[in-house]
């Protein structure tokens, strides 16, 4: 039988050219910025976002802290969806490193307003610590890969800014929003300070992340990775298939929404999972189990038994992502393996 990966867009293997890629890399000592490859995907990820800069780092869980600790001192509060990959999954990094309290909104489909944003500030008073950061998820992880459009970053930026905060973007999966809108990234880059985006995600690349912001703010960004032991040497190698992702990958991933859409489409014919279409914007798809009698961890078990693999969200919740592993041929698989367990 074979087995059907559902459980990220992680898991997805670097194409035949990202292999040749690294073999080609033209290399060099990245922590003195000798390396020409890395400049190269910094430069392209600048140029694309419409930044004056951006910094190649391991991974989308140390963009994140960079960019905190850039933008915040210890002791201060950022303003953060409650249920935000930052918060939920970073092993509470923003506050074990970086010194960050979050103060949590609830937004609708991962989407906050800038209402929201005013609210959750609780002023000068001098019992209280200084809000400085508003943090973003687009697209949205465990809302279920939901979009915010450039209008509603817009907005929030906007009042985030007069309200003397800075706004980081967690966009790990952010070209998955623009393809979903027909925009280019430049459309949210505009109205915020700094991005985070992953390679290793729909885009297919083995590894890293980047950050896209001002030259100033990504001159801090590279000092506060060489602390926390992110200055990699010959990273060429990581950078070249890097900039296939970059270069190659990114309109493909309309396929992935597509395929998302059939299997959404499908499970919930099938009458016995709830799947809420509205969320259903790019390549997540957040099935409620609970018509079926089982819990989330019993559905997953049993859908592994039967060679579909995907990840428990937990509270009757399993999440289903699709990516370039998956094929339309494998969406109609899943959805007849899923029909004959129920
Ligand atoms: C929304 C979001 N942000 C950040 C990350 C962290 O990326 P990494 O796994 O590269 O640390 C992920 C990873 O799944 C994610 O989904």
């Amino acid at each position: 039988m074979r087995t059907i990966d559902l459980r990220s867009d992680t898991v997805t293997l670097p194409t035949e050219e990202m292999m040749l890629s690294m073999m080609d890399a033209e290399l060099g000592d990245d922590v003195s910025r000798e390396d020409p490859t890395v400049n190269r995907l910094e430069e392209l990820a600048a140029k694309r976002f419409g930044t004056e800069g951006a910094l190649f780092t391991p991974s989308g869980t140390q963009s994140n802290l960079i960019s905190v600790m850039v933008h915040c001192k210890k002791g201060d509060e950022m303003i953060v969806e409650s249920d935000a990959h930052i918060y939920y999954y970073e092993v509470g990094g923003m506050s074990a490193v970086a010194g960050v309290i979050p103060r949590l909104i609830r937004g609708k489909m991962g989407v906050f307003t800038p209402e929201q944003v005013i609210g959750a500030i609780r002023g000068k008073d001098l019992h209280f610590p200084p809000s400085t950061l508003v943090e973003i998820e687009n697209t949205h992880n465990r809302a279920g890969g939901t979009v915010w459009t450039p209008g509603a970053v817009s907005t929030v930026g906007k009042t985030a800014h007069e309200l003397g905060m800075k706004v980081h973007v967690d966009g790990a999966r952010i070209f998955n929003a623009a393809v979903a809108l027909h925009v280019d990234v430049e459309e949210y880059a505009k109205h915020v300070d700094s991005i985070s985006f992953c390679l290793s995600k729909g885009l297919s690349a083995p590894v890293g992340s980047l950050i896209v912001g001002s030259s100033a703010f990504i001159e801090r960004a590279r000092k506060t990775r060489k602390m926390l032991g992110g200055g990699m040497r010959q990273a060429g190698i990581l950078a070249a298939p890097g900039i296939i992702a970059l270069t190659k990958m990114v309109d493909r991933l309309k396929e992935d929404h597509d395929n998302a859409k059939r299997l959404a489409r499908g499970l919930k014919g099938l009458d016995k999972v709830k799947v809420d279409m509205k969320t259903v914007q790019t390549n997540i798809v957040l099935v409620d189990v609970a018509p079926t009698g089982l819990d989330s961890s019993q559905f997953v078990g049993k859908l592994k038994k039967s060679g579909i693999l995907v990840a428990d969200f937990g509270n009757g919740k399993v999440r289903f992502v699709t990516h370039r592993g998956i094929t339309a041929e494998d969406i109609d698989e899943t959805i007849g393996r899923v029909e004959c367990l129920m």
